[in-house]
């Protein structure tokens, strides 16, 4: 990789939660290059948003370092900040939510357009317009309100206000877990032809992992607020190497019938554990069914176990 776009370097993030520490993330490293989606995964808890919020300086690290560019987010001028803030976006889960129900289609599109003066006053519903286009809503959405919307349409809006800002970096934060199944691929693809028409970049947060399949370059597997695997999209999903990778692979349904029949399924034992309590070693230890003697007591480390494949995992 040339200069990533986007580097983490041991970030970690604690709260302190009724006078108790909960680790939401402990030295998680990973770069995104220009152009790039990066695949973020792991059950719900485990550290997701979090590590979204951190990388869009919504939240200050407890530890570690994030560039942008080859800049330190902590060490920012404020003429930086406020091009960072124009360049590195959002998108929720739950358009519904983030959306002012009070404002019409074109008026949510045009407040960030208004707010950062994008474009010219003369030039907001031109520049509207256009973003409609962009996100294949018709003209006529201009004047409509967000309960008006499917929930498709209305992360369409929410992919226009984002898009409005002209950002190069887009965070997506588990964009299509609150939509129909017949909705999520339209979604998926109206992301995937952004990112070529506009060269994105994007971290995208799922916890479906045959989703994120289609349109992540690679994908990085969380579990407990520690990365455990980072590989390219198509190896990971043939080849996984960390015993919590394969078990999440290994839940999901094959199409073909006849491989479906012969598919392993492993079943993890056990809950995640709380964030609340201290943890030694491995942090899928307990749960691990291979785990040895050593994975309960020594925290093992990322490792390049293949070009471009690492893993925390003392089996490998
Ligand atoms: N503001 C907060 N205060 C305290 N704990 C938090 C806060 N935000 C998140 N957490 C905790 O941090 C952990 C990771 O949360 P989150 O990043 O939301 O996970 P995910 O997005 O993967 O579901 C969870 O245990 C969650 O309860
Ligand atoms: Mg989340």
């Amino acid at each position: 990789m040339t200069q990533p776009l986007v580097e983490v370097k041991q970030l970690s993030k604690h709260y302190s939660l009724k006078g108790k520490m909960l680790r939401a993330l402990e030295g998680i490293s990973f770069a995104i290059a220009s152009g790039e989606t990066l695949g973020l995964v792991g059950e719900s808890g485990c550290g997701k948003s979090t590590t979204g919020r951190c990388l869009l300086r919504l939240e200050n690290p407890t530890a570690g370092q994030i560039t942008y560019q080859g800049k330190d987010l902590a060490v920012m001028t404020p003429q930086e900040i406020r091009a960072f803030r124009q360049q590195a976006q959002m998108i929720f889960q739950d358009p519904y939510a983030s959306l002012n129900p009070r404002m019409t289609a074109g008026e949510i599109i045009a407040e960030p357009l208004r707010i950062h003066q994008l474009v010219p006053d003369q030039d907001i519903s031109k520049e509207v317009s256009r973003l409609l286009d962009l996100v294949g809503l018709s003209q006529s959405s201009m004047m409509r309100f967000p309960h008006e919307f499917s929930g498709g349409q209305r992360q369409r809006i929410g992919i226009a206000r984002a898009l409005a800002m002209r950002p190069r970096f887009i965070v997506c934060d588990e964009p299509i877990s609150a939509l129909d199944v017949s909705v999520q691929a339209q979604i998926i693809n109206l992301l995937k032809q952004l990112q070529r028409e506009l060269q994105l970049s994007y971290l995208l947060i799922a916890h479906d992992l045959a989703m994120v399949k289609y349109i992540s370059d690679r994908v990085a597997v969380m579990y407990l607020g520690h990365l455990v695997e980072v590989a390219p999209a198509d190896e990971l999903y043939h080849s996984p190497l960390h015993p919590y990778t394969q078990a999440l692979l290994s839940a999901i349904p094959i199409p073909d019938p006849e491989v479906e029949r012969s598919r392993h399924r492993i079943i993890l034992k056990g809950e995640i554990p709380s964030p609340l309590t201290p943890l030694q070693g491995c942090p899928f230890a307990s749960r691990c069914p291979l785990a040895k003697e050593q994975c309960h007591h020594v925290r093992p480390l990322m490792k390049e176990i293949k070009p471009g494949h690492t893993a925390a995992c003392h089996l490998l």
